[in-house]
Parts: C-alpha cells; structure tokens; sequence
C-alpha cells in the first residue's frame, strides 16, 4: 500500500505506526497529532529503527498537517483521552466524541477512498462516531477490539493450560467493555473445545479476568494499555494491505445481523482488501444471546449520550 495514516501519535498510535512499519506493510506510514513536535518525534524515532529493524516504510509525523495524509488507502483512529483508574470506557465519550468526528472530517477529506479503522473509546460508540462523520459504507469503517481482548483471553488460556498462545483459537463478540462476550463453546486447543481441557470455574475466572483485562492494565500503569493494541491494529491493517480474508473479531455494523440493527459492535468478520467482506452469523444459544443482548444494552446507552450530543444532523 502506498500510504498509512495513523492519527494520534499517543502510546497506542506510535506502537501501531512501529509495527505497521516493521512489518513494511506501506511505503509511508503518516503519523499525525496535535501536540506540536509529538508525531514528528515519534516517526523520527520509529523511521530509526529502519535500518536496525530491516524495514523500508518511511515514517513521517506531522502537528495537525491533513495536507501530509492526502490519499492514504488505510486511515488509523487512535486519537482521544485514554482512561485513568477508576474510569469506564463509557466516561470518556463526552471528550473523545468531538476529537474523533473532527479528525475524522479532516482525514477523510484528503482520503475518501481510505478504510478507516477506529481504535479510540469507548470504542464502538466512537466508530459509529467516525462512521457518520466519514459518512461512508459502513463496510469500510470498522472498529479494533476483538483481536485485543480475544489476544488478552488467549494468553490467560495459555497460561492455565501451559500450552502456547499460538495453539488456541479464543473467540469473543459483544461491545469493547466490562460486558464482552468470551464465547467458551467456541473457544478451542487445536480444534479441542476448551470446555474439555478446563473445569467452569477455572474458565469463569478466565472470562472474568478477559473481560476487565484492559482495567487490570489501567491500574498498574495509570493509564491504559498499547503493546497489545498497537499490535491488534496493525494485525487489522495487515489483512487488508495483503487481503488476506482473514477471520477476525471486530466491531462492525449490523443491518440486522444477530438481530441488531443501527449499531456497532463485536462480531466475527472477514477482512479483505475491500474492508469487511462478509459478517458471520454463529448460531448462539439462549445463553450466549442472553449475554450478548446485555452487552448490545450497554453499547445502546452510550449510543444514546452520543446521540444527546447532537454532533450530527
Ligand atoms: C484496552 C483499551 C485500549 O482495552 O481499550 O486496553
């Protein structure tokens, strides 16, 4: 791909712009922020690392320079207050709201072909936020998530069960928050349901730990995570740079699909070059569906504030 636009060159930002960079999936990755000196710092920095690392991508920062971004095929969205301790992704939608619609607005301007894919929280509610300040095919516009938290549930998997991460196939849908769905009857060793390999218990607290896994960060660090969400972005932007088709959680619009309607939100989906390419309906039980109704509730209450906020006509 030509061009990579990466908007906020914050923790997870800049760690998304290195390994879009490592993984030379770009000619020019665009680093752009709003604190003057901050992207162009961090890009010199990554763009360092080129010969030591054995990459070729150029990595540029700018202050607030859409000019810099003209047409980019991928636009990152990171942009927006992280959480501190004690805070919910939710509370953070009055801030982020107005931060994600603008540099949306200016971004897309310069890339109206550009897939944008949105990192900032609380995480759904702003990508239904970039969705309609884009005003684009909502099978371009899609929000990271999934990978994050099912990458979270793979390595407490891992360590209950002393295999490798890499063998275990985790799989989660709901909202990017304390109600997330962790799927244990779809979640596998090499093919063996993981219900086999653990007792409920062992497994409840596995869920429970996934599900509060980016607070258990907020509060050791003070502010929220970035190695694995940096890298769960760069994943997403992989599989459309090489249209890989490849299977991912993430936050996508639904028409209908698992009986929701006007809202994003947590589900398996193909990603190709083109976006997502196709949404997979599972079949869930009454339990399953129980559970992801809670979590589409909560992604509907904070729809409703940002609704209240009356940013778009
Ligand atoms: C987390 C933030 C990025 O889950 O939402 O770590």
């Amino acid at each position: 791909m030509n061009k990579i636009t990466v908007i906020g060159a914050g923790n997870v930002g800049a760690t998304c712009a290195n390994v879009i960079a490592t993984k030379d999936l770009a000619r020019e990755v665009v680093l752009v922020d709003i604190k003057e000196g901050l992207a162009e710092g961090k890009a010199l920095d990554i763009w360092q690392t080129s010969a030591i690392n054995n990459f070729n991508t150029h990595v540029i920062g700018v202050t607030n320079d859409y000019l810099k971004t003209k047409g980019s095929g991928i636009i990152v969205i990171t942009s927006g207050l992280p959480r501190k301790p004690g805070m919910s992704r939710d509370d953070l939608i009055k801030t982020n709201a107005g931060i994600v619609k603008e540099v949306t607005e200016k971004a897309i301007k310069y890339s109206p072909d550009a897939i944008i894919i949105v990192v900032s929280n609380p995480l759904d509610v702003m990508t239904y936020c970039a969705m309609k300040a884009a005003n684009k095919n909502p099978r371009k516009v899609f929000g990271m998530a999934g990978i994050l938290d099912s990458g979270r549930y793979t390595t407490f998997l891992s360590e209950a069960l002393n295999v490798s991460p890499k063998d275990i196939h985790g799989l989660l849908m709901g909202g990017h928050g304390d109600s997330m769905v962790p799927l244990r009857r779809y979640t596998s060793v090499l093919g063996i349901p993981v219900t086999e390999l653990l007792n409920a218990d062992e497994l409840d607290k596995i869920i429970e730990r996934t599900r509060k896994g980016g607070g258990e960060l907020v509060n050791l660090m003070g502010t929220s995570a970035w190695y694995a969400p940096g890298a769960a972005t760069a994943q997403m932007v992989e599989a459309i740079v090489d249209d890989q088709k490849r299977i991912f959680p993430l936050s996508a619009y639904l028409t209908g699909e698992y009986g929701y309607k006007n809202v994003y939100m947590g589900v398996p989906a193909k990603l190709g070059k083109d976006g997502i390419e196709e949404i997979i309906e599972l079949s869930l039980n009454a339990r399953e569906k129980k559970m992801l109704d809670q979590s589409a509730k909560g992604i509907s209450e904070v729809l409703g504030v940002l609704n209240s906020l009356k940013l778009f006509k």
